[in-house]
């Protein structure tokens, strides 16, 4: 699937605009939308009571974004997280060294009378075989020897700007849990293994940003730093390798459980020469994005880095009393850090499908119900009776006190149901003549309503007296298929 059939939805449909859009956008800057807004939170939300809120081992916090300066001294980022920069020359635009083969050329050739070509990323031109070797953008500058380029944002803290005053934006979530770490541990009184989670933004002033929302300058992380006695053993092996592997395969196991399909997932070990100056060993996660098989989170053993490194830089012990052995210890860190914005982008893309319904296209996205921006949907069938109107709204009022719920009038029936697909809501609800009968008549009305189910499109007949029950029951996760086999399916 290609990106900018994302891009094309989730700006129709209210997920994600780019920021500032009127003043023609910002930078790999983008704003959540109604929709985007409801997705994020709800990731966020499962992910808080999956990995905090139900295990007796974790607790959360929720730090500020501006830091101590020596924090970043501390934990290595002042001095080590850069990446290598070239500029060309002539059209002075940067990229990242390591990226410049990465991208497609532009090249005037020389056996074509210097006809413009775009070549492929990696490729040698057709037709005079040459390989790129000045500025891909422009294809006439030469490139600069690589430079280290610091990705953290500067700021001033107070009114005076100058070096007193220098700070930084976070450029991860992590660092805050190791410097509350003897806060939380006396607070809470907690026992070895046990975890901090965060979730919240962090700031990289990426070289090359781009591919929509998958590598921006403003992004939300959740992070774990899980605290383990290195002293110990679990199955026979040291605990921070124990711990390290249960938590590749939770994580693995939770985006799985969610929606991403086990064939656009794997793991990737890092080589000795990509590790983090912090990492003993890292795992990635890898989704098989529509750029192709990327990082969605990474799961790192950082031993006892952070912490010795900011005990040793503000003279304060960060140390664990194992009351076993009687000996303090600096515990080890498994940390598994993923991308709120990256697992976004991954659910969306595997939940995108274009089907064929009776000979017509249909653009459905099979959220998972727990993360479906809307859950229901309801929709009168006609929009002049008074009496449908009226009785679609009040259905609407009582499921929202529960779930998130949408009533539209604003199309014909069919629309409204593709409308709904392509937003990934799995209910919807219809209020039709046969509901509310016909006074005019003197026929009374049936209270019931037609339920449709997003992915199957079947439709069942439930009364309204019955409706928060079953969508309580759907929501708590018993499968349609054995619902509609209590009530009558429509007519559809
Ligand atoms: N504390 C460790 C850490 O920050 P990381 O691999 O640099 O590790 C963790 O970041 C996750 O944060 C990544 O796997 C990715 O999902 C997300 N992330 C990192 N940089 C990002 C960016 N520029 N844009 C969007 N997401 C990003």
């Amino acid at each position: 699937m290609n990106m900018d059939v994302l891009v094309s939805l989730s700006k129709r449909r209210g997920f994600v605009f780019q920021s500032s859009e009127i003043y023609g956008g910002t930078g790999s800057c983008w704003d959540y939308g109604p929709l985007g807004v409801e997705l994020k939170n709800n990731i966020k939300r499962v992910w808080w009571r999956d990995f905090v809120q139900t295990r007796a081992d974790m607790v959360g916090i929720d730090a500020s974004i501006l830091m101590h300066p020596t924090v970043w001294k501390a934990s290595g980022h002042l001095d080590r997280f850069t990446d290598p920069m070239v500029d060309c020359r002539e059209c002075k635009r940067r990229f990242r060294a390591d990226h410049v083969d990465a991208v497609s050329w532009v090249h005037y050739c020389p056996a074509t009378k210097g006809n413009k070509f775009t070549i492929p990323a990696g490729e040698p031109c057709g037709h005079c075989g040459q390989r790129r070797t000045l500025c891909p953008e422009c294809g006439k500058g030469e490139l600069t020897a690589p430079r280290q380029f610091n990705l953290m944002f500067k700021t001033f803290m107070g009114p005076v700007e100058d070096e007193a005053a220098l700070t930084y934006l976070r450029p991860e979530t992590a660092q805050a849990m190791f410097v509350n770490f003897d806060n939380v541990l006396q607070s809470m009184r907690l026992k070895l293994p046990f975890g901090i989670a965060q979730a919240g933004r962090s700031f990289r002033n990426e070289i090359t940003p781009g591919n929509f929302i998958f590598r921006t300058r403003e992004f939300e992380q959740m992070e774990i730093e899980y605290f383990v006695n290195p002293n110990e053993r679990v199955e026979g092996r040291p605990a921070d390798e124990y711990w390290h592997d249960r938590w590749i395969q939770d994580c693995l196991a939770w985006f799985g459980r969610y929606g991403l399909r086990a064939e656009n997932l794997r793991l990737r070990e890092h080589d000795r020469d990509e590790l983090a100056h912090y990492a003993k060993r890292t795992v990635d996660v890898e989704y098989n994005f529509p750029i192709g098989w990327s990082e969605l989170m990474g799961i790192a053993n950082r031993t006892d880095f952070d912490l010795r490194q900011h005990a040793k830089w503000s003279g304060k012990a960060l140390t664990y009393f194992d009351e076993e052995r009687k000996e303090h210890v600096v515990p080890y860190v498994v940390e598994p850090a993923a991308g709120v914005d990256r697992a976004l982008l991954a659910f969306m893309a595997d939940a995108y499908r274009e089907e064929e319904v009776r000979g017509e296209k249909r653009v459905v996205l099979r959220f998972h119900p727990e993360l479906a921006p809307l859950k229901i949907a309801v929709l009168p069938l006609l929009k002049k009776r008074d009496d449908i109107v009226g009785a679609a709204q009040t259905i609407r009022t009582d499921l929202a006190q529960h779930w998130r719920v949408v009533y539209d009038d604003t199309a014909a029936i069919g629309r409204l149901y593709r409308r709904q697909d392509e937003v990934g809501t799995p209910y919807c609800v219809t209020v039709d003549v046969q509901t509310v009968g016909d006074s005019e008549r003197g026929e009374a009305g049936d209270r019931r309503v037609t339920i449709r189910e997003r992915d199957s499109m079947e439709q069942i007949r439930v009364p309204i007296a019955e409706l928060v029950t079953v969508f309580r029951e759907l929501f708590d996760g018993a499968s349609w298929s054995q619902l509609a086999k209590q009530y009558p399916p429509a007519r559809g």
